[in-house]
C-alpha cells in the first residue's frame, strides 16, 4: 500500500474547463516517487491541459494538487519558485528558443533560477548536453539547424538543466522514426535510473508504454479510468481504453500474457 508521502505528485478532484468546455472533469491521479508514469488519451483529451495545470501554467476551477509534499496555492510565489527549481519540462510545442543557441537554450533555466559563473554555467549545460547525446560541434547550432530528434534532445537536457526531481515530458517521442524513438526511450530510461527521477510522460507511443513506463495512466472522459501495467490496461473496459489498447500490437501482447492453449 503507498503512503502519500510516497507520491511525487498528488491529483485529487480536479476540475478544469475553458468557459463551458469541461476539460478535466474530477480527476484522482497518485505519481509514485521515482517511477515512470505513462499518461494515454485521446487527443484533444486533456493530457497537456493536466500537465500545465499541475506545473501552474493554467488554473484550476475545483481540487488539489501537491508536488513534492507541497500545495502551490498554499505556500506562496517566493516557496513555489523553489518547488518549480525541482521540475523539468519538455513541452509539446516550441520545445526551444529559436534565438538562442542549443548551449544557451540549456543554460537559461540556469540563467533564470541560478547564480552561477558564467564559466560554470557553460560547462554545466555542456555536460548535460553530452549526457543526452549531442556532439560538441552541435551546441553553437541555433534550433532551425537540428533535426527533430536532436531538438527532443535538446529540450530533454534543458528539463535536466537545474537538477530536477521530477521531468515532465509532453509527447518526447512524437515525430520520431522508430529507431530514434526507442534510443530516446532508452535515454529517458537510463537517466532516470541513474539520476532517480520521477517521470510525468504523455505519449501515444505503445512501445514507450511498453519499453520505459512502470505504470500507464488513462485519461478518458475527463478523468484517469485506469492506472497500472499493460495487463491492467487489457483487462479495462472502458471503451476507449478498449479501443486503444485494442490494436494489433496490443493483441499480441494480450496472447503474450494469455495462458498457453490446451493440447486436445
Ligand atoms: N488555453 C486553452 N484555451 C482554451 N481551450 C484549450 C486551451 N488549451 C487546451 N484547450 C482545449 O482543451 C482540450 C484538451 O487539450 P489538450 O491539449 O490537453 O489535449 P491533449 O490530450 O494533449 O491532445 P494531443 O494528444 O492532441 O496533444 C482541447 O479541446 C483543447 O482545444
Ligand atoms: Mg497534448
Amino acid at each position: 500500500m503507498d503512503q502519500p508521502h510516497d507520491y511525487a505528485i498528488s491529483v485529487h478532484g480536479l476540475v478544469v474547463s475553458f468557459g463551458a468546455h469541461l476539460v478535466i472533469d474530477n480527476l484522482d491521479l497518485d505519481v509514485r516517487q521515482g517511477e515512470i508514469l505513462g499518461i494515454v488519451g485521446a487527443s484533444g483529451g486533456g493530457k497537456s491541459v493536466l500537465l500545465r495545470t499541475i506545473l501552474g501554467l493554467l488554473p484550476k476551477r475545483s481540487g488539489s494538487i501537491r508536488v513534492l509534499g507541497n500545495d502551490p496555492d498554499a505556500i506562496g510565489i517566493e516557496a513555489m519558485r523553489d518547488v518549480e527549481r525541482r521540475w523539468g519540462v519538455l513541452f509539446q510545442q516550441g520545445a526551444l528558443f529559436s534565438a538562442l543557441t542549443v548551449r544557451q537554450n540549456v543554460e537559461f533555466p540556469m540563467r533564470e533560477y541560478l547564480e552561477l559563473p558564467d564559466a560554470l554555467r557553460t560547462e554545466v549545460a555542456e555536460t548535460k548536453l553530452r549526457m543526452v547525446g549531442l556532439a560538441h560541434e552541435d551546441m553553437e547550432k541555433f534550433p532551425a539547424e537540428l533535426s527533430g530528434g536532436m531538438t527532443k534532445r535538446v529540450a530533454l537536457a534543458r528539463s535536466l538543466a537545474l537538477e530536477p526531481d521530477i521531468v515532465f515530458l509532453d509527447e518526447p517521442t512524437s515525430g520520431l522514426d522508430p529507431i530514434a524513438a526507442g534510443e530516446f526511450d532508452v535515454l529517458i530510461k537510463t537517466l532516470q535510473r541513474t539520476l532517480g527521477l520521477t517521470v510525468f510522460m504523455v505519449t501515444h507511443d505503445l512501445d514507450s508504454l511498453e519499453a520505459v513506463c512502470d505504470r500507464i495512466a488513462a485519461l478518458a472522459d475527463g478523468r484517469i479510468v485506469a492506472v497500472g501495467s499493460m495487463t491492467t490496461m487489457l483487462a479495462c473496459q472502458h471503451p476507449w481504453v478498449k479501443a486503444y489498447f485494442g490494436g494489433p500490437r496490443a493483441r499480441a501482447e494480450s496472447k503474450a500474457v494469455a495462458p498457453p492453449p490446451q493440447k486436445p
